[in-house]
């Protein structure tokens, strides 16, 4: 396998009721790079996005991880991989505290296997310590140690995009996607969370973000793809892309 990429997706075909909404797209995202996805509305951003997180089936092309043909796997076997995506609305539990929302999240929790708990106290006892360090930390890291206790409906919607990306963290993704992370908070907590996504990233995990704000994107990404009516416009370094006539024509003159 090519350490050069981490995932690929190359040649996805998808149509819709005849209506092809992604025409022969590849796209490579390399380890501990942020790669962004930008176009218009309509452009097939989500599909794209939905396709490699496994939650929509291209109808051809093929999706490779870490070397592996994962094109038929679906989103919660990839997820165990390290495949995992934040939901544009956020899906927390509201009845919960910030923490156990963390918490019910984690993964390998030997108490809610049904047998090991019988016989394995300790060894439940210990990973659930485990997984609550493990959530602090987390917690931490977003500036949401103190809100630990609160309960998650009484956040504001920007804390709630934060918690959301701390659900995700706490599942250990090597590839963390995020689609229109920004969508719906205010300008101050845009900053911080493109802030804990360059910090993320730059702990070598591999960032895919679908975004509409633009000029959020260009300051984080490393490599940019331009999806416009399902096609790929072009691709490249942020400021590469920025300079692209085809792009400034089809997209920013629209944006
Ligand atoms: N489940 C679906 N059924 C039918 N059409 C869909 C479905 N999902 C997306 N589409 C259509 O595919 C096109 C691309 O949508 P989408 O991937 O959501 O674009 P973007 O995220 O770039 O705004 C749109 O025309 C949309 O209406
Ligand atoms: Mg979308």
């Amino acid at each position: 396998m090519s350490e050069e990429v981490l995932l690929e997706a190359r040649d996805i075909e998808k149509a819709y009721v005849g209506s092809r909404v992604l025409k022969s797209v590849s796209v490579a995202l390399k380890p501990g790079t942020i790669t962004a996805l930008i176009g218009p509305n309509g452009a097939g951003k989500t599909t794209l996005f939905d396709i490699i997180a496994g939650f929509v089936q291209a109808d051809s092309g093929v999706v490779r991880y870490r070397g592996e043909d994962i094109t038929r796997k679906p989103a919660f076997l990839r997820a165990c991989r390290g495949i995992v995506k934040t939901f544009q609305i956020p899906h927390e539990f509201g009845g919960l505290s910030v923490l156990d929302n963390l918490l019910v999240a984690g993964s390998d929790q030997i108490g809610e296997r049904f047998p090991a708990s019988l016989w394995s106290r300790r060894a439940t006892h210990e990973q659930e310590c485990a997984n609550t360090e493990t959530a602090c930390g987390i917690l931490e890291f977003l500036g949401l140690l103190a809100s630990r206790d609160v309960m998650a409906q009484t956040l504001s919607a920007g804390e709630k995009k934060l918690l959301e990306l701390a659900r995700a963290l706490m599942l250990a993704p090597r590839l963390l996607m995020l689609d229109e992370p920004l969508a719906g908070v205010p300008l101050s907590v845009g900053e911080q969370i493109l802030e804990h996504l360059v910090n993320i990233g730059a702990q070598g995990k591999t960032l895919l973000i679908v975004e509409h704000n633009l000029e959020a994107v260009m300051r984080v990404a490393d490599w940019v793809y331009v999806l416009v009516d399902g096609e790929l416009l072009a691709s490249g370094p942020p400021s590469e892309v920025q300079r692209n006539e085809k792009v400034q024509t089809a997209y920013l003159g629209r944006a």
